[in-house]
């Protein structure tokens, strides 16, 4: 039977391990698709912290950790169209993503371009996706100014690729030693903590336009005096903070137009997902502690080999 890495209960690691699972059937809308690549996202270990935004189902456990998948069509469930067998795609599962095999929902689902490896490909429907919508939704003209908090994680990165390919100033917080890295992105690098406003406002004297916050919590208050306009103060991190401060969640559109659109951009160089560490299946664990730990630089993935 094939492997996946789960939860048995909401709690810290100690309730991660492997278990053999029943082979995937497709249902209706539906494909099966065997994981070359899963992306690790802060999701995965804040669902089985048990942490659950409002509106959503409990989990059902046994749970399967990740939400982002790349790999190829095993199986396509009746009334799917556009998908076959063999296929190269990416999307959002419905069963989780560090396993070997997984259902993806084929409205949230798109075809992997050749040029993307699978590592690459698999970073998109959660980390990406998330950057474009952030940034579509603030819906800043060339020339303006966006401050990113948390600039040098998985969405972070791939934001400020998405807001530097729409002409934005960026300005991004990340602590001291991303300085380079995140420079190297375009953006003008600025350390977090006390006082991070009064530096932000000296790296942007014509003044900030919107903040995507990616950090949430105390990181979010510090920064969010910097724009007026409450409507350009969004977060992907923390909707409590975000709302008594008059900003607002990012809406996440997951469909399949805005996966074509990040893929399309990554095909063409406009956006590196940069995949600094990946990880074989067997080693979920620590790929999960690496975000855990709450440092990412750029995406960490797991690698499904046979
Ligand atoms: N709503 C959604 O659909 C959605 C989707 C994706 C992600 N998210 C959320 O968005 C957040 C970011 O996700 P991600 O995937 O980018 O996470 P990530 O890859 O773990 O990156 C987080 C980044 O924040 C930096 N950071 C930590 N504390 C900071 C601080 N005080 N100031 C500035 N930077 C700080 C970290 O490194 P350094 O400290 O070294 O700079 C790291 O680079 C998470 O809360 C995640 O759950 C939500």
């Amino acid at each position: 039977m094939p492997k996946s890495y789960v939860f048995t209960e909401h709690g810290g690691p100690e309730v991660e391990t492997f278990i053999d699972r029943p082979h995937p059937v497709a249902g209706p809308g539906q494909l099966v698709v065997e994981v070359r690549a899963a992306g690790v996202n802060p999701a995965d270990w804040k669902r089985r912290a048990g942490f659950r935004p409002p509106g959503v189902a409990p989990v059902e456990l046994p749970a399967v950790l990740g939400g982002e998948v790349a790999g190829v069509v095993a199986q396509v469930g009746e009334g799917v169209g556009g998908f076959a067998v063999g296929d190269s795609v990416f999307g959002n599962t419905v069963t989780g993503g560090y396993a070997e095999y997984t259902v993806l929902a084929a409205e949230v689902t798109a075809h992997k371009p050749d040029r993307l490896s699978f590592a690459d490909a698999a970073t998109l429907p959660i980390a990406a996706a998330t950057a474009y919508d952030g940034v579509h939704q603030l819906g800043l003209p060339p020339g303006a100014t966006l401050l990113i908090t948390g600039v040098g994680g998985g969405v972070g990165v791939a934001a400020a690729q998405i807001a530097r390919h729409v002409g934005l100033t960026v300005i991004g917080t990340a602590s001291a030693g991303k300085k380079d890295f995140v420079e190297s992105l375009g953006v003008i690098h600025v350390e977090p903590g006390p006082d991070v406003a009064d530096r932000v406002q000296a790296a942007a004297p014509e003044g900030v336009d919107a903040v995507y916050d990616l950090v949430g919590g105390a990181a979010l208050e510090e920064v969010a005096g910097v724009v007026a306009d409450k409507s350009k103060l969004i977060t992907a991190a923390d909707r409590t903070t975000v709302a008594r401060l008059g900003g607002a969640g990012v809406e996440r559109a997951r469909n399949r137009v805005v996966l074509d659109a990040v893929a399309r951009l990554a095909a063409d160089g406009v956006l590196n997902p940069f995949v600094t560490q990946t990880f074989p299946l067997e080693q979920a664990a620590r790929a999960l502690r690496t975000v855990e730990d709450g440092h990412a630089r750029g995406k960490v993935v797991i690698e499904v080999t046979r």
